[in-house]
């Protein structure tokens, strides 16, 4: 047991259950129907909470401090079990979704890629998309926000990771197979696999997109080994990852794992971010004063010119925007881990094979930590630095998001760009509902752009 406390540890099955739970679904329809209501209700019924998914019992962390020590010990949680291996088996074995086992070489080796100093280099590609994507709108326009920001989003990271130099024909190539894998992925991911394998046209669909943008990838990773002299981008950084340990400095990841890495970078980090834009412009048409602000910001800082990322210290209501979107509503809601041996958390003793889940959206919305928690206030952050461990948008210990540094300059400097030049107003339809899948999205929000 992973404990020293000398108190004996409780039983697991001691655990409370959420009230509701129907034969058979469990919780299931609970789950579906509100799952964000649903995870919040959870905490008034203590630190740990049993949920049912079917038959299958998940316990609900619901305590900063032992959600905390849950990322910490990524050995004993780890992203094992069913649902890491159908992960594994739809989107690969990327970083994000490798077991504990093959985590620290692969972390190693991405990890200078996103180093702090790196990020300028791509800060240009993030400004170049907004602007790219704002040029096709007209004044007095009602836009689909998810639509636009998810355009964006892809097109300023395969600018990122590929710089400027793939011929338009592949970037369209990329883009739309992206957008259909990302679309699909979680449908595949829950789906029976029997299902996936009908010859339906969605599971058609997505087959031929993935293969087609393995085959993308894999192009453009041959064409970069035979021209070395190509730009400082992500795959560059990619291709020239050396072990530590080898004094020859030798580059050791293979084409097939960088196409890996590549995939999961578009995977994890386009809808996250396209979501944290949507929803902060989501919040800023519902609070004009914040968004007057942050335009006045704009006008001040940049003066009639796009972002750099020289100007993101003077940015601090934008970026106080994106933390505050990132606490209402964190994209990456809800996630799981599975225990590899037997570990005592919250004074009750797990079994090896316990799915155990943790939640940023809970956290975030508890009031004990943010009084009022549903009330957008950027200014919560004016004298606060987030806590990591009341705030983890991004996660947290060794399995933290990688792409955090690079995610919070694309989502700061677009809205810098995009505060510049438009305003947004709501527009009359029904309200925004949060679509709590893999991802917390703002599906289907609309609002209309007027040029400031
Ligand atoms: C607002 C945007 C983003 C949010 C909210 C977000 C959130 C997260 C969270 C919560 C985790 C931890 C998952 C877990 O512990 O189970 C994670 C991991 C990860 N994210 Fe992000 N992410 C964002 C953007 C990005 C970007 C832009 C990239 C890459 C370009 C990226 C790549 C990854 C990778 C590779 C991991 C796995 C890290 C590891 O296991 O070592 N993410 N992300």
């Amino acid at each position: 047991m992973a404990t020293t406390s000398t108190i004996p540890p409780k039983k697991a099955s001691a655990i409370p259950t959420a009230p509701g739970a129907l034969p058979v679904l469990g919780h299931a329809l609970q789950l579906l129907r509100d799952p964000l209501d649903f995870v919040c209700g959870l905490a008034r019924y203590g630190e740990l909470v049993r949920v049912r998914l079917g038959n299958h019992p998940v316990v609900v962390v619901c305590d900063p401090e032992l959600t905390r020590r849950l990322l910490l010990d990524d050995r004993t949680f780890d992203k094992v079990g069913p649902i890491y291996q159908r992960s594994r088996d739809v989107v690969g074995t990327g970083l994000a979704g490798c077991p504990h086992s093959g985590h620290r070489r692969q972390r190693r080796l991405c990890q200078p890629s996103f180093h702090p100093h790196r990020i300028p280099e791509y800060a240009p590609h993030f400004t170049a998309a907004a602007e790219h994507r704002m040029a096709s709108w007209q004044d007095g326009q009602v836009i689909d926000v998810s639509g636009e920001l998810m355009t964006m989003t892809m097109r300023s990271s395969v600018a990122a990771m590929f710089a400027a130099e793939i011929p338009h024909r592949v970037e369209r190539l990329l883009l739309a197979d992206l957008t259909t894998l990302l679309n699909g992925s979680f449908r595949q991911i829950i789906s029976p696999t029997v299902l996936n394998r009908l010859p339906t046209r969605a599971n058609r669909r997505y087959q031929l997109a993935t293969e087609r943008f393995g085959r993308t990838l894999r192009e453009i990773i041959d064409h970069r080994r035979t021209d070395r002299t190509g730009p400082s981008d992500l795959l560059a950084s990619l291709l020239g990852a050396v072990a530590p340990e080898d004094p020859d400095g030798r580059p050791v990841l293979t084409d097939q794992e960088i196409s890996d890495q590549l995939r999961t970078f578009f995977v994890a980090g386009t809808e996250t971010t396209a979501a944290t834009l949507g929803w902060a412009l989501h919040l800023l048409s519902r609070h004009p004063r914040v968004q007057s602000t942050l335009q006045a910001e704009a006008d001040a800082v940049l003066g009639g010119s796009p972002p750099t990322a020289a100007d993101l210290p003077a940015l601090r209501t934008t970026a106080n925007v994106v933390t505050e979107t990132l606490r209402i509503y964190p994209p990456a809601w809800m996630l799981t881990r599975e225990t590899t041996r037997p570990v005592v958390l919250g004074g009750h003793a797990f079994p090896t094979a316990s799915t155990v889940a943790w939640s940023p959206y809970l956290l975030h919305h508890r009031a004990d930590f943010y009084p009022e928690p549903e009330r957008f206030d950027p200014q919560r952050w004016s004298d606060r630095k987030p806590d990591r461990t009341t705030f983890i948008p991004f996660g947290g210990g060794p399995r933290k998001c990688i792409g955090d540094q690079f995610a919070l300059t694309q989502a700061t400097l677009a809205l810098a760009a995009l505060a510049a030049r438009w305003r947004f107003t709501p527009v009359a339809g029904p309200p925004v509902k949060p679509v709590a899948k893999s991802t917390l999205t703002p599906r289907g929000l609309r609002l209309r752009v007027n040029r400031r």
